[in-house]
């Protein structure tokens, strides 16, 4: 298919720009949010534990922060130093779980490399567990009969839904296979009945299995990962990476590049990103209902 094919293509069955407009899909989320949050008997709680200094990881935790005061959700903020034990971890977040004016709880990841994430992880009560990281909910993910889908994968599957291009037998490729991203995004993927393909540093012929790529799904964290010689012209392209190049973010796609040969691109930012916390916001509401919230 050519350029103008796959231009043609999309003007008649595909609503979604070619350019992802991910604040603009999160914002309707959002308002969505705000208006249920509404008619709660009282304000969700999400509480936010981050551990250390990351610059990435306060960059993201402020957006978060914002968006939860935008629609109506409390925060509560536990900020431990860099130097902080697992165990004095483990403590905060046991006081959280048997906190009933904590609905839901977010452990910003990474952690310091002295703190084993995986042990942290699996302590969060699995009702409270807003980033479906628990082995409960990541099991339940993978099974399909999950409700706490991990944020991220289920901003990908809530963009490519919208697109409308159609999941059932595509093939979709997955460059990645980190815990948070690649990995459930696999299984929510296989669940919609796409024939999956995961990639990863050991991958001997990227170049190959990506350009047969229906749908192609980027998240390593390595800029132009992915060039336009290794994209299938009309496929949908969704770059999950963020990368900072000196003053600039940029994904893992060669965005002017690919977007020639792309049905749907993300941009980065403003695609998978926006998309991420309107995720979160969602999952807060279903952990305050599985409080028994109403
Ligand atoms: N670090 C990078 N992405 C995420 C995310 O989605 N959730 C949490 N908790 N930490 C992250």
């Amino acid at each position: 298919m050519g350029k103008m094919d796959a231009k043609i293509k999309r003007q008649k069955g595909v609503l979604m720009p070619h350019v992802v407009n991910g604040n603009s899909l999160a914002d309707s989320i959002l308002e969505k949010a705000k208006g249920q949050i509404a008619s709660f008997s009282r304000p969700p709680c999400l509480a936010i534990v981050m551990v250390g200094n990351n610059p990435a990881s306060q960059v993201y935790v402020r957006r978060k922060e914002e968006a939860c005061k935008k629609v109506g959700i409390k925060t509560k903020n536990i900020h431990l130093p860099s130097s902080a034990t697992e165990g004095e971890v483990m403590e905060q977040i046991l006081a959280l779980n048997s906190d009933s004016s904590v609905d839901a709880i977010l452990v910003q990841l990474p952690l310091p490399p002295h703190i084993d994430e995986e042990r942290v992880l699996c302590q969060i009560s699995p009702k409270k567990d807003v980033d479906g990281f628990h082995p409960e909910n990541f099991g339940r993910a993978a099974l399909g009969t999950g409700q706490l889908l991990p944020c991220t994968p289920k901003g990908v599957l809530h963009i490519l839904k919208e697109s409308k291009i159609g999941l059932a037998g595509k093939h979709a490729v997955i460059v990645g296979r980190s815990r948070i991203v690649g990995k459930p995004l696999a299984f929510l993927l296989l669940n919609e009945d796409c024939t999956v393909t995961i990639c990863h540093s050991k991958t001997k012929n990227l170049k190959e299995v990506a350009r047969q790529a229906d749908i192609l799904c980027v998240a390593v964290g390595k800029p132009r990962t992915i060039t336009a010689e290794m994209v299938k012209e009309g496929a949908a392209v969704i770059d999950i990476g963020i990368n900072r190049e000196g003053e600039k973010l940029v994904g893992d796609v060669d965005f002017e590049g690919v977007k020639g040969k792309a049905s749907i691109i993300t941009p980065v930012p403003g695609g998978v990103g926006p998309m991420t916390v309107a995720m979160l916001i969602e999952n807060t509401l279903l952990c305050y209902k599985l409080q028994g919230g109403k």
